[in-house]
């Protein structure tokens, strides 16, 4: 056992492999945990930029990526090979910066400056204009860009890419994302990840709980 960063990382605990069964699979778990560490290292692994995009990007802005991804080995089918993103609510800045400097490939993000969009539009918008289908999409927390309304068209989008055959690989803590039906979810516990059912994972029992009972939560957190 290796104990510095990233083989210390809880997500990597025990793990000697994990089977994608599903043509969804979120990871979740507690900051820290290790899930943009491994989601990352899959990405780089599967010949993605590790600040986000599609194959064809090589920009860097900062080199945080570990070195996992080289003890990885990834086995894929080669039928979801056709398109493939790498995407963390994150850097969507960055992402946006290096695609305003290629104008040709414009055309794939609804030809508008994504720099011209909010946030949550200019990710969606990556994820509706850009994304084709037959591909592997692994995204870092999408939730955190998008509203409510968003969160809702990004589940109908991702059943559409689904359906032309694609796959997900996603870190997420949206106990909205995680009602997609028929996906697998591992969460990260002291032991490694584990795979839970939707209704026992914390984000649906602590957000139900919450909503149903939050005037006598924020009594006990505030006071
Ligand atoms: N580049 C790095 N060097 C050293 N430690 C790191 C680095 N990146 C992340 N870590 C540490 O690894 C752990 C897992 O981080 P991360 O994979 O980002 O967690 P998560 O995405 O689950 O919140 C954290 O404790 C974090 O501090
Ligand atoms: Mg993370």
């Amino acid at each position: 056992m290796i104990e510095s960063y990233p083989y210390n990382v809880l997500a990597l605990k025990n793990l000697k492999e994990l089977p994608f069964r599903k043509d969804v699979t979120f990871i979740i778990g507690e900051n820290g945990s290790g899930k943009s560490t491994l989601v990352e290292a899959i990405a780089i692994n599967a010949g993605f930029n590790p600040e986000g995009g599609g194959r064809n990007f090589n920009f860097k802005t900062n080199e945080t990526h570990s070195e996992l991804y080289k003890d990885l080995v990834l086995v894929r089918s080669p039928y979801r090979n056709k398109d493939g993103y790498f995407l963390r609510a994150e850097s969507v800045y960055n992402l946006a910066t290096n695609i305003a400097e290629m104008p040709d490939v414009l055309q794939y993000y609804g030809n508008t400056s994504l720099h011209e969009q909010s946030h949550g539009e200019s990710f969606l918008n990556i994820f509706i204009n850009r994304l084709y289908g037959t591909g592997l999409y692994i995204l870092d927390e999408p939730e955190a860009a998008l509203s409510l309304q968003s969160t809702f068209s990004f589940l109908v989008r991702m059943k559409e890419l689904v359906e032309l055959k694609s796959q997900f690989i996603i870190a997420t803590h949206s106990p909205i994302l995680l009602a997609y039906p028929n996906a697998d979810i591992y969460t990260v516990t002291e032991d490694g990840l584990e795979l839970v059912e939707y209704e026992d994972t914390e984000q649906y029992i602590q957000t139900k709980y919450f909503l149903n009972n939050y005037e006598k939560m924020i009594a006990q957190l505030l006071g």
